[in-house]
């Protein structure tokens, strides 16, 4: 059997995913010891960037399932010395039962995917953040019930976690108000495949008016860390605050992925304040994934 990958939120059909949104909040609700559905389960983590969040999750995940995880860096392995992606996924697919990447490149992923025996998952690429969304999908559908209909109000840069977000509008069915620099757009290619669900407007305040859900992260992503002085000006516009949550709903979330840089893309005021929910969003990550793991390996 052809294994199932979590490389895009398109990966899933919008079914599986509120599925497995349902299955992650019932996870959460009702922890059971004795569930041990992975055990003897591994899980190879290979990380070519930092992380705190993504590597603790799966690893709590799997242990907690009766499984274990493999921290893997490039340093360490032959793939930081120039072992063929493609060798690689036959070699580690052959021993574990999934693969999870946060690498530079998102076509390392892809590749590793076309060549794993195993489902491989995406746990952070330069275009993709898929495992942060079913995180934040997972405590809107908690906090708030069902997200289609809903307004999304994205601030910020075009980069991987905003792309993911544009995915999440057709897969939850909710419109996307993006505030951005015209350099800093996402792809079009993400932003045309979505249809009318996305809209761009020119300040974070217009872009928030009526927001159900407004969402930011950091202006300089890992990897553009040289980029850093030079985005603080052009971003300096972009910043969540509130103003810009005076402009959204009464009882709108506000949501970031995390690590968070306050006084740059949002004030103190704002992630620290009462409609912030950036602490359960960030614990969904461990139920999101244990959810995900529990589809992908035991199919
Ligand atoms: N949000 C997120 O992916 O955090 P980490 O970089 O700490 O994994
Ligand atoms: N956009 C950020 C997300 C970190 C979780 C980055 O890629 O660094």
């Amino acid at each position: 059997m052809q294994p199932r990958h979590f490389i895009s939120l398109l990966d899933l059909s919008s079914a599986e995913l509120h599925t497995l949104i349902q299955r992650a909040i019932q996870l959460k609700a009702h922890r059971d010891p004795n569930y041990q559905p992975f055990k003897g389960k591994v899980l190879a983590m290979i990380f070519e960037k930092s992380s705190t969040r993504t590597r603790i999750s799966f690893e709590a995940g799997m242990a907690q399932f009766g499984g274990s995880a493999l921290f893997l860096s490039p340093r360490d392995t032959q793939l930081g010395r120039g072992e063929p992606l493609e060798d690689s996924a036959k070699v580690i697919s052959s021993m574990v039962d999934c693969i999870m990447l946060r690498t530079n490149n998102h076509e390392t992923v892809t590749t590793f995917a076309k060549y794993s025996r195993v489902p491989v998952i995406n746990g952070l690429t330069d275009l993709l953040h898929p495992c942060q969304l079913l995180a934040d999908m997972q405590t809107y559908f908690e906090l708030r019930g069902d997200i289609a209909g809903k307004t999304v109000t994205w601030i910020g840069d075009g980069n991987n976690m905003c792309h993911s977000y544009i995915n999440a509008a057709r897969q939850f069915d909710f419109k996307l108000n993006i505030a951005c620099p015209i350099d800093y757009r996402p792809q079009q290619g993400i932003v045309d495949a979505a249809g009318h669900r996305v809209a761009f407007f020119n300040t974070p305040e217009q872009a928030a008016q009526q927001a159900d859900l407004v969402v930011t992260d950091v202006w300089a992503s890992m990897g553009q860390e040289e980029e850093q002085k030079k985005r603080e000006f052009v971003f300096k516009d972009f910043q969540v605050n509130s103003k810009t949550m005076a402009a959204a709903k009464a009882d709108a979330l506000f949501m970031h992925c995390l690590p968070a840089h306050r006084g740059e893309e949002v004030t103190a005021e704002v992630i620290d304040g009462p409609q912030s929910v950036i602490f359960p969003e960030a614990e969904n990550r461990l139920h999101a994934q244990k959810a995900l793991l529990e589809f992908l390996i035991c199919r």
